[in-house]
């Protein structure tokens, strides 16, 4: 035990400390992990040894022998997949490797944000970004959704008052393409309105696009970054959604005049050799057999949650269901406060996401929960699911009737 006392010196402006891990939930449907039966850990295996066997010698240099943008067979991949998945057309020069989409979202916001910015957002959104806006300074302006992503009508209404203010957004902030935590996808007639009111506005958009490879029927609109003409749009990308989170690797494709200004933010001097290298060499041959596969067995599992839900919940619990994804946006009835729910269900050994995490009206979110089914098995999802409705009962009173029973209140 340290007696040494850090308090005194520490920074100020610091994050509050960090908790201790405590292991996982016995069930868990938070964060935005994996089914870990679909990692291709053979496939990796064989790439990392071929990869090792032939070019292991080039670790002796930072970066490789492919620069400070990350390992180049990499970004050659990325190159090719995004033109013929997303329409992108872009070169290896204009993809940098980053440490997961995380370093990419503190990497764009570094380049753009300074404190009393103000950005435009969908209402829902992923907590990793409103974290780090709060923690910035930043003004987040919720844009409202509805089953087909972010409203255009709301978006320019929002544009509109920001100019009667003589506030410039420094960015509309999206995740078009199975939206974390609604699942929605946005239409292309409205990625061209959304880049029709950015442009008119001056205001550049950055597209989040982690989760676009996982569509159940793999047919995905065009990237806002493709379509674009003036060039004002930021793209990042991961295969954490794809291959694997803990790998830790994502990209931003940008052009050269912002990704210039993004590229001397990044002091690692380079994210993880190994992880680049196996993607390099696994992807080129099996990214596109590896894709369909692991899809299959998430929609598997988001039936198994929907199916579980109905029985448990009944129409206490109230969902759309997603084209693609690894998350279900559940809206249970307004009595029920799911960051109140939070504590009772964990002590249960079920992890939940509370709603007002992932919105930027509190409110809305209230009675809203996110619930993770890639990395749960089907079993855990059926008995997380069955122990919730218990836990929620007990709280909140609701549902009143569970599997189809009316149970007494105790
Ligand atoms: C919308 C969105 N962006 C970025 C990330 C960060 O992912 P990673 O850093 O693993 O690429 C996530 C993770 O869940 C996410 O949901």
């Amino acid at each position: 035990m340290s007696s040494f006392d850090f308090a005194p010196l520490l920074a100020p402006g610091l994050p509050p400390a960090a908790a201790k891990w405590n292991g996982f939930a016995q069930y868990s449907f938070v964060g935005g992990n994996n089914d870990p039966d679909h990692v291709p850990v053979d496939g990796l295996i064989a790439a990392m040894a071929a990869v090792l066997q032939r070019e292991g010698a080039t670790l002796a240099t930072y970066g490789l022998n492919s620069g400070p943008q990350g390992y180049r067979p990499l970004r050659e991949f990325l190159a090719a997949k995004l033109k013929r998945t997303a329409g992108i057309v872009c070169t290896a020069d204009e993809i940098l490797i980053v440490s997961g989409s995380l370093q990419a979202l503190d990497l764009v916001n570094g380049a753009l944000l300074t404190r009393g910015d103000t950005i435009i957002t969908e209402a829902e959104t992923y907590q990793g970004s409103l974290n780090r806006w709060t923690r910035l300074g930043v003004n987040a302006v919720g844009i409202p959704l509805d089953r087909d992503g972010m409203r255009m009508d709301a978006l320019a209404s929002a544009l509109d008052v920001l100019k009667r203010r003589g506030v410039r957004a420094k960015y509309v902030y999206t995740v078009p393409t199975v939206q974390n935590p609604t699942g929605t996808i946005l239409p292309e007639a409205r990625r061209v309105e959304m880049l029709r009111l950015a442009e008119q506005h001056g205001v550049p958009i950055f597209e989040d696009d982690c989760y676009s490879d996982l569509i159940w029927d793999g047919r995905r609109p065009p990237a806002l970054y493709s379509m674009s003409k003036s060039g004002g749009v930021i793209h990042i990308g991961s295969f954490s959604k794809s291959i694997a989170p803990a790998l830790r690797v994502g990209y931003i494709v940008a052009p050269w005049p912002i990704l210039s200004r993004v590229l001397p933010l990044k002091t690692d001097a380079g994210s993880g050799a190994l992880e680049q290298m196996v993607l390099g060499e696994y992807c080129p041959q099996h990214f596109d057999a590896h894709v369909p596969e692991l899809n299959r067995g998430l929609r598997k599992k988001l039936e198994t949650l929907m199916d579980a839900l109905n029985e448990q919940f009944g129409t206490a619990a109230e969902f759309d269901d997603p084209k693609g994804g690894i998350f279900l946006w559940v809206k249970l009835p307004d009595v029920v406060d799911t960051m109140k729910l939070y504590q009772p269900a964990l002590a249960a050994g079920v992890a939940i996401n509370p709603g007002p995490e992932w919105t930027t009206d509190k409110g809305y979110g209230r009675s809203r929960m996110r619930l993770c089914f890639a990395s749960p098995s089907h079993e855990a999802i059926r008995a997380g699911v069955a122990k919730l409705a218990e836990v929620c009962r007990r709280e909140f009173g609701v549902p009143d009737r569970i599997a189809n029973v009316q149970r007494a209140r105790v």
